[in-house]
């Protein structure tokens, strides 16, 4: 088991160490004249993380023109610009308060059409390789253990696909959608295969409802019915935890 966890007093102080890890990450990057590749997440777990790197860049002057992301996830079907997108949770959160170039983000495509979607997923991958992979993953975690939209019996060799959404998963998203009838199905998912190959790995999960399933992922054993477990196989996995998030552990 190499996963390691720290604990933090609260959600805000976590997210500043790990916004610094980014910062000094993307630093290095710079001088070294090389992109710096991330894997971002939305949810609510990482909204405090993009506010301090937004924070860092208006107030320390930290530079994003040399990062290239690629978002882990996206609903299916999903227009860009609808309130529930993850394109316009990143763009609220993130991409429009820093210097990202808009040619360098990418959120998997919610609006191709289901015989595109297999090759686009390739191509997702592709991109990626082609950079040198990722460089740090953001991730946060569901409350069955998914990690991005790969839910409970995802492999661990799995790619990026169109996947089904749990039923708790569709129940968790269902007041965004005003009900479950409204709330899609599916989605687009970096399969973990590609998360596991990131270089490092952060996981961030905040609050008492998460703490059984922080147990399960660091202390059970690996299993796909718990995708988040896997991490437990990375060398360079940490789980960014507040106390309650840790109270089980
Ligand atoms: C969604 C996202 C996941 C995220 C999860 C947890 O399902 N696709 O990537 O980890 O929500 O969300 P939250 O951080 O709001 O608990």
């Amino acid at each position: 088991e190499n996963i390691g966890t720290v604990v933090y007093e609260n959600s805000t102080t976590a997210s500043k160490a790990v916004a610094q890890e980014i910062a000094d990450l993307i630093r290095v990057k710079q001088a070294q004249k090389q992109p710096c590749i991330l894997g971002l997440a939305t949810g609510s777990s990482p909204k405090s993380l993009y506010a301090e790197l937004v924070r860092l860049h208006k107030e320390e002057g930290l530079s994003f023109k040399n990062v290239v992301s690629f978002n882990l996830d996206e609903y299916y079907p999903m227009e860009p610009d609808s309130v529930n997108s993850y394109v316009r949770f990143m763009k609220e959160h993130l991409f429009n308060h820093v210097d990202i170039l808009p040619e360098n983000y990418h959120v998997p495509d919610g609006t191709l059409s289901k015989a595109e979607i297999a090759n686009y997923c390739d191509q997702y991958e592709n991109k990626i390789e082609a950079l040198g992979g990722l460089d740090l993953q953001i991730l946060g975690i569901g409350g069955n253990g998914h990690i991005g939209f790969n839910e409970s019996g995802s492999l661990q060799n799995s790619k990026t696909r169109l996947v089904a959404l749990d039923h708790i998963t569709r129940v968790a998203a269902s007041g965004d959608f005003s009900g479950l009838e409204n709330t899609p199905r599916t989605a687009i998912t970096l399969g973990v295969k590609k998360i596991m190959e990131a270089k490092r790995v952060i996981l961030l999960a905040w609050g008492e409802r998460k703490s059984n399933i922080i147990k399960a992922s660091t202390e059970s054993e690996v299993t796909s019915s718990v995708p988040a477990s896997f991490l437990q196989e990375h060398d360079n996995a940490t789980f960014v935890l507040d106390k309650e998030a840790a109270s089980k552990l």
